[in-house]
Order: structure tokens, then sequence, then C-alpha cells
């Protein structure tokens, strides 16, 4: 009989990033706000999420990046259940780049400063508390810059960019983390079209560049199935479709068997 050591898998070597295994959550123990949802996110794939308001979007990925405990069912990384005392459990964790939907940026802090903060594990704790900053971290923030566009404002106040530019730093401050996965909240919701698919441009050319899997929650389902190799619509704390784009059509991978016009009749439903 052949037995797989899935401690012994590098990060490398698994197709999938995360797999979500029937999980329910609850903030209350009372009612469920996600129930019985399973998902399968591909390496190296955009994944995205949308829904209505509150639905559990947000939820989701807080499950995800582990700032929640599922009630019920498991999240796995790289095929490998949570256990904080296995390192590779802990390494893979580390890798997950998280953007949340009020962005968390330090407003009265320069460009540079808030995305150093994504280097700052790295760093030994006397490093970290003076906040001194190596040559090649300092050299690779500025790349991140480069790679999102706003390097030559490197030095400006937060509060003094444009709804777009907030969002390049809030990318490369998670870039700075040398993630394996990115999820981001609704990064793009509140920008015009033109801005929201500049914002989706930087996150596709950073994908390519690092290997990157992005898991995004979408406000817009055009959007989402534009950019989006798979797109999950939940309704009501339940993954009720999961579709994509092959060619001109709209498939629906959930089930195999739903044509185009049920798809959209029940998106419209949901
Ligand atoms: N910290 C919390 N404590 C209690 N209930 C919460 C908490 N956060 C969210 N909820 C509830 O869980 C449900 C799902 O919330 P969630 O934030 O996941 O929705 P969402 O789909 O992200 O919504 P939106 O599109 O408005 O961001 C909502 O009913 C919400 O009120
Ligand atoms: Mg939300």
């Amino acid at each position: 009989m052949v037995t797989i050591n899935t401690a012994s898998f590098s990060s490398i070597a698994t197709l999938s990033v995360i797999q979500m295994r029937n999980v329910s959550a609850s903030y209350d123990s009372k009612s469920f706000v996600l129930k019985n949802v399973s998902m399968n996110v591909k390496r190296g794939s955009n994944y995205a999420i949308v829904g209505a308001s509150g639905s559990g979007k947000s939820t989701l990925l807080k499950l995800m990046n582990g700032m929640m405990i599922p009630s019920d069912g498991v999240v796995l990384y790289n095929y490998q259940k949570p256990d904080l005392k296995n390192k590779q459990y802990r390494k893979s964790i580390s890798k997950i780049g998280y953007i949340p939907q009020t962005l968390g940026l330090v407003k009265n802090s320069s460009v540079l400063d808030n995305v150093m903060i994504g280097g700052l594990p790295r760093l030994n704790s006397i490093n970290s508390f003076f906040k001194n900053f190596p040559k090649e971290e300092l050299q690779h923030a500025h790349d991140v810059l480069k790679l999102v566009g706003l390097d030559e404002k490197s030095n400006r106040k937060v509060h003094m960019l444009s709804g777009g530019e907030k969002r390049r730093v809030a990318i490369a401050r998670a870039l700075m983390q040398k993630p394996d996965i990115l999820l981001a909240d609704e990064i793009v919701s509140e920008l015009d079209a033109v801005t929201a698919r500049e914002i989706m441009d930087v996150i596709r050319d950073a994908q390519k560049k690092f290997n990157l899997t992005a898991i995004m929650i979408h406000h817009d389902m055009n959007l989402a199935l534009e950019y989006a190799n798979r797109v999950a619509v939940i309704k009501e704390g339940d993954k009720v479709l999961e579709i994509g784009v092959e060619g001109d059509k709209i498939i629906d991978f959930q089930t195999g068997d739903m044509s185009q016009k049920e798809i959209l009749e029940m998106y419209n439903e949901s």
C-alpha cells in the first residue's frame, strides 16, 4: 500500500491551495452564517466570490485566512489540516496575504511605511520593534511598489492618495509578505469601471510574476467572470453556483449540467 505523507508536501507540489470541506460558520453558536460550504481553489487560479450583502462572503474569507474557526467542517491548506504544531501548516498559513474590506492602511503614514508592514514578520523581534529593515527588504518594497505603479509616490502619506492608489498600496503591502495566496475583500467595489479594471490588471500581473493564487470577493458579476477562472455565488450562506466562462459561454462547474439559461435564471434569483 502506498502511503502519502502530506506533511512533506512542498507548497509547489499541491494542485489545490485551499479546500473547504462542508464548512459551517456561526458567530453566536445559534444561527449559521455559512452552511455546509465546500470549495476547491486551484493553485495559480483567480477564484471569485459574489453574493448579496450579508450572504457570508467576508466570513468565508475570514475562515480562509484563519481569523475564524469553522463550527463544522474543515479548511485545508495544501491538503494539510489545521495544526499549529505542524511546521508545514504554519508555513502555508504564513503565506496568505489578506486585504480586508476596509483595506487596513495606516492613513497618516507614508506609502512605503505601509508596504514595509508586510515585511515585519520576517524581521527578528528587535529589528521589528525598531522597524530596522535590511537593504534587501527595502529593495523588495520598491520592487512591489513598481509593480503596482506607485514607486514614485512612495513618500506620500496614504490619506493624500486616490481610492485606486490606496488599493495599490494595500496590494503592495500584501505582496511584501511574499504570499502564495492573496485574499481580497471587495477591493474594487467602490471604484469606477476603468479604475477597477486597472486594479484587476495589477493583480493579474502580480499573479503571473509570483505564481499567486487570488481569491477575491466581488460586487460586480461581469467583472468577476471577466477575470476569474471560477466564480462561487453565495446565497444566504450557501454556495448555490460555481461558474466560469469557457469560450463565449458561461459554464456550470458545480453540477456540470446546468445550461447557460438556467445558470442566469438561478443567478438572478440569488
Ligand atoms: N463579527 C460579527 N458578529 C456577529 N455577526 C456577524 C459578524 N460579522 C458578520 N456577521 C453577520 O454574518 C452575516 C454575514 O456577514 P458577512 O460580513 O460575511 O457578509 P458579506 O456577504 O461579506 O456582506 P457585505 O457584502 O455587506 O460585505 C451577516 O448577517 C452579518 O450581520
Ligand atoms: Mg463583506
